[in-house]
């Protein structure tokens, strides 16, 4: 979960590094750190805490070298501190590392009755010990890697520099992504495609136990027996300045923004042009890699999906975090339009409870980072298990997309808040197209049916337009929000996991106590906590089960509970009930769920901001998480 920065080339290490560390932060603010070559040594500057403390220290600090490394730091092992904070220095190694080492006791063991002198908490260091001593035999920094690789297991990816061969670095993983940017002359060794995205958009992927040698403007890639590897080089579409704010004071809010496009952006690859029917756009479920994809015959890829959606019997999500609601909201769309029945899993339980998972199953993973630990072991299982899989990413050629059979994309665009908000929005319009294709594969879905679902998909950013105004609303409402104890989010059905969704985002935004209920729910325990210091946010469109809803928010206030209701319109009923009254505008059930999230987006952005959080990096997260 860490974000880790490597140069070698003619520009000034300094700048590249913080630049793209810059781009990194939202992967771990705990600390951070360079290491740059300078008249002949390697010259080490860090600092706790976020990168601006970093980037004070550096002012003053210049170097004359062309290679560096940096790091910014999501604790795992270690405190936050400058004493733990990397590039860790032994002899004349520098490394930097993103990760978990597992082995880490038995290493430090043995480093110690070698008398190893370890200055850190960090497993980190160990590896730079290991490395320091291996140069010392190998008298070479590739040939020193390749044997410590031997030794380590975990999670990592790793950078690694030695003095004495100023003129390379070497990079390697086992696990969490290392992207290798090619550029004239210069190389870029980086965490995310974001933090080289300013200077190329050539990119080639590091799969795991692979060793990059970066060596003038080369780069050799070798198996971990020492093969040499011929690697792709891919090229990318996005653009340096998606990754800007552009004028927002907060990424969060520009990407709350940039949900009607969002949602356009996924959606319109797969309607064909003339008929606006569903036909989702190469999948490549018949094996393509991911490279490949945009070369397909779009009309036989169409037939290998719907033979697959044909194929199966049964779908299991697997996801993480906001991923996760997005998939519950899944099970209702696809159950109730393709009549297949859906498991939904969050992947950190889903790989361990040992799930029955029969051969007509098709696996979902849903992943905005492409890199979830957890995620990823879940599709690994269920490749091993013989299932088919299917991954809904943002991040296009992520370890995650690349594992998956078949493959669907976000289309959101860089989100860089570590909440996530315009990825749910893409991911329900995808999930909205998906139940349509399996319903007319397994003919359960009318034409009509599918193109009423259709119209009310390409009516969402319109009316995502409208909804927006709650930003101004709750930017003057946030500061008598904050003097309640708690939140209750409730829904039905397929609002349901928009409760779910609205209490994560207060939580990890404003670190207020907020729960997500079904509505139904309510009377089995949770009435309890009902008192006049309790708001319940409920989440109300005119669909049918409108009375039921109302009833359970009526049980709300007669507690003393004070109602924040959102619905559908002019609803007169739920203003004479609720404080305050949201209305959303008239749409689809399927499409009620893209609307209704945005309000609770915007709370939680304006109460966590009232209360002075750092709303694009709250405390303790990291947008990437790549440990388990
Ligand atoms: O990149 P992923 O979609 O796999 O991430 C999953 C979760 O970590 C993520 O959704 C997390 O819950 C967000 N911070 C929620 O805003």
């Amino acid at each position: 979960m860490c974000g880790i920065v490597g140069y070698l080339g003619p520009l000034n290490p300094k700048d590249v590094i913080v630049s793209g560390l810059k781009k990194l932060e939202y992967r771990g603010y705990d600390s951070a750190g360079v290491a740059i070559l300078h008249q002949g040594s390697v010259k080490r500057v860090r600092a706790e805490g976020k990168l601006k403390n970093l980037e004070s220290k550096l002012t003053a600090e210049s170097f004359d070298g062309h290679l560096g490394i940096g790091h910014t730091r999501w604790a795992t092992h270690g405190v936050p501190s400058e004493r733990n904070a990397h590039p860790h220095q032994v002899g004349g190694i520098s490394l930097v590392h993103n990760g978990i080492i597992e082995n880490y006791l038995e290493i430090k063991e043995a480093l110690l009755k070698r008398g190893a002198k370890i200055t850190s908490d960090t497993d980190s260091e160990l590896v730079a010990h290991l490395v320091a001593e291996q140069v010392e035999v190998q008298r070479d920094l590739l040939k020193a890697v390749q044997v410590v690789l031997k030794e380590l297991r975990g999670a990592f990816s790793i950078l690694v520099i030695w003095d004495q061969q100023p003129d390379r670095l070497v990079a390697f993983k086992d696990g969490p992504p290392l992207v290798i940017g090619l550029g004239q002359d210069q190389v870029f060794v980086v965490s995310d495609v974001q933090a080289a995205l300013n200077y190329t958009k050539k990119f080639m992927y590091l799969e795991d136990r692979e060793i990059a040698l970066v060596k003038g403007g080369a780069v050799q890639v070798y198996s971990s027996g020492g093969v040499e590897i011929r690697k792709p080089v891919v090229e990318l579409n996005w653009n340096a300045d998606l990754v800007e704010k552009k004028g927002y004071s907060h990424f969060m809010l520009k990407e709350i923004y940039e949900q009607p496009q969002a949602v356009s952006s996924a959606i319109a690859p797969h309607l064909d042009p003339e008929t606006q029917a569903v036909r989702l756009r190469n999948v490549g479920f018949a094996g393509a890699p991911v490279q490949e994809l945009e070369n397909l015959d779009s009309k036989e890829d169409w037939q290998d999906t719907l033979a697959t959606f044909n194929g199966i019997a049964r779908v299991s999500i697997v996801a993480c975090g906001t991923s996760f609601y997005a998939g519950l909201v899944a099970k209702y769309l696809i159950e109730t339009l393709a009549q297949i029945p859906v498991e939904v899993d969050i992947a950190s339980e889903f790989r361990y409870r040992k799930p029955v998972l029969l051969k007509d199953t098709l696996v979902i993973t849903v992943s905005q980072s492409g890199e979830t630990a957890d995620t990823l072991a879940a599709i690994r299982l269920a490749k091993e298990k013989g299932l088919k899989t299917l991954s809904i990413c943002n991040v296009r050629n992520s370890s995650i997309d690349r594992e998956a059979h078949g493959h669907l994309y976000m289309n959101s665009g860089p989100e860089v808040g570590v909440a996530s908000t315009k990825a749910f929005v893409s991911t329900l319009a995808i999930f909205n197209l998906v139940a349509v294709a399996m319903g007319e594969a397994k003919g359960a879905l009318s034409k009509q049916t599918a193109t009423e679902h259709v119209q009310a998909l390409l009516a969402v950013p319109s009316q995502m337009e409208v909804v927006l105004a709650y930003d101004k609303y709750f930017a003057d409402a946030a500061d008598s929000l904050k003097k309640f104890k708690g939140f209750l989010y409730m829904g039905r059905g397929v609002s349901y996991p928009i409760a779910l969704e609205g209490a994560l985002k207060l939580k990890e935004l404003a670190y207020l106590h907020a729960e997500g209920y079904a509505a139904g729910e309510m009377k089995h325990g949770p009435l309890a906590l009902i008192d006049e210091n309790m708001a319940i946010v409920m989440v109300v469109p005119s669909d049918e089960l409108f009375e039921k809803t109302v009833s359970n928010l009526e049980e709300a206030k007669a507690r003393g509970g004070k109602i924040i209701s959102i619905g559908t319109g002019d609803n007169t009923r739920l203003k004479g009930i609720s404080e305050r009254y949201l209305s959303m505008p008239k749409a689809h059930w399927s499409t009620n769920p893209l609307l209704e999230v945005v309000p609770l987006q915007l709370m939680a952005f304006h109460l966590a901001s009232s209360l002075g959080h750092d709303v694009d990096q709250p405390r303790n997260l990291a947008k990437s998480v790549t440990v388990e």
